[in-house]
């Protein structure tokens, strides 16, 4: 066996015991995760997989689908068209925090929280509501090498539980930062959250940006390079919520995290890395996910600097 291979063993049994967080409860669908899940998955860039746990078990991929969100938005509109709309500044508030949004350019910060993740997808082309799903749906389709599919009860739940976002996006259109449709916007940045993926998925969905966009297995383009580099910018700076600047300090490598539980991690031309284990902490990052990472850094010497 291989040495990674043991040490993720290592690392999955020493944090499944560890008993800190507790699954999102705020959308209710995401409430009846069940604590004990926890996997953690390898890919390299030429497509060897290493994983252990619950790599398989099917879960809403939530926030991590900003970051691909974003890179179909550059492909739709270009570097400079997507910067006038959403800014690459991280907060340091909550992911679903609306107070900065009144601030001077009414431009949302970033777009790896909502505000500017709701006002990137509202980017995102199609003639009708469905051609926009397609698209996106498209989008996922590339990264992961198979169909992908949205749970529905998990996106009724979203909708009919996001206030917050919806408050968010009449602001933004109050503003002119986004256009007329917002009930538009808000289904499909719903949908988006509710695409079901598996750890294993997400590691691959990682390593396609470790390997300049290009899918490990189907060798296929996922997204165009040129937008890669944009993508882990802000991926490093904004992915980790309020922790992004600890995380940049500990582990050194851009990633993304979602209130599902998982965690995507980034090692440019080597790697991509997922865990997922659904006990989040207060700032809606995975427990036992950033402990792994951690180690992993440490021990591979990940770390970018
Ligand atoms: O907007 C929301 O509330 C969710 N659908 C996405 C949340 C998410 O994953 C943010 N995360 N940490």
């Amino acid at each position: 066996m291989s040495l990674l291979q043991t040490f993720l063993e290592e690392l999955h049994s020493r944090y499944r015991s560890l008993e800190q967080g507790n699954p999102a409860s705020y959308i209710p669908e995401l409430a009846k995760a069940d604590p004990s899940w926890f996997g953690i998955c390898v890919v390299t860039a030429d497509g060897q997989v290493f994983e252990v746990g619950d790599v398989q078990q099917q879960f809403t991929i939530q926030s991590i689908s900003k970051v691909f969100a974003y890179g179909l938005a550059l492909e739709d509109h270009g570097r400079e068209a997507l910067f006038e709309k959403v800014g690459v500044e991280p907060t340091g508030d909550p992911f679903n925090s609306l107070i900065r949004l009144d601030e001077d350019s009414k431009r949302p910060y970033n777009p790896m929280i909502n505000a500017g993740a709701i006002a990137t997808t509202s980017l995102i082309k199609g003639k009708h509501p469905t051609d926009k799903l397609n698209h996106l749906l498209a989008m996922f389709e590339r990264y992961l090498g198979n169909p992908v599919f949205i749970d529905m009860p998990t996106f009724m739940s979203e909708r009919s539980t996001g206030h917050r976002n919806r408050a968010m996006a009449h602001l933004m259109l109050n503003f002119g930062m986004i256009d007329q449709n917002i009930e538009v916007a808000l289904d499909l940045y719903f949908q988006q959250c509710s695409v079901m993926v598996s750890c294993h998925d997400l590691a691959m969905m990682a390593a396609t940006l470790a390997n300049q966009g290009i899918q490990p297995i189907t060798q296929k383009q996922a997204v165009n390079p040129d937008y890669v580099r944009d993508i882990l910018s802000v991926m490093y700076t904004c992915g980790m919520y309020n922790r992004a600047g600890e995380w940049a300090y500990r582990v050194g490598i851009p990633a993304k995290s979602g209130v599902s539980g998982g965690i995507i991690a980034v090692v440019p031309g080597k790697a991509g890395i997922a865990t997922f284990s659904p006990p989040i902490d207060a700032n809606g990052n995975s427990v036992r996910g950033l402990q792994v990472f951690e180690e992993l850094s440490l021990k591979y010497g990940l770390h970018l600097f």
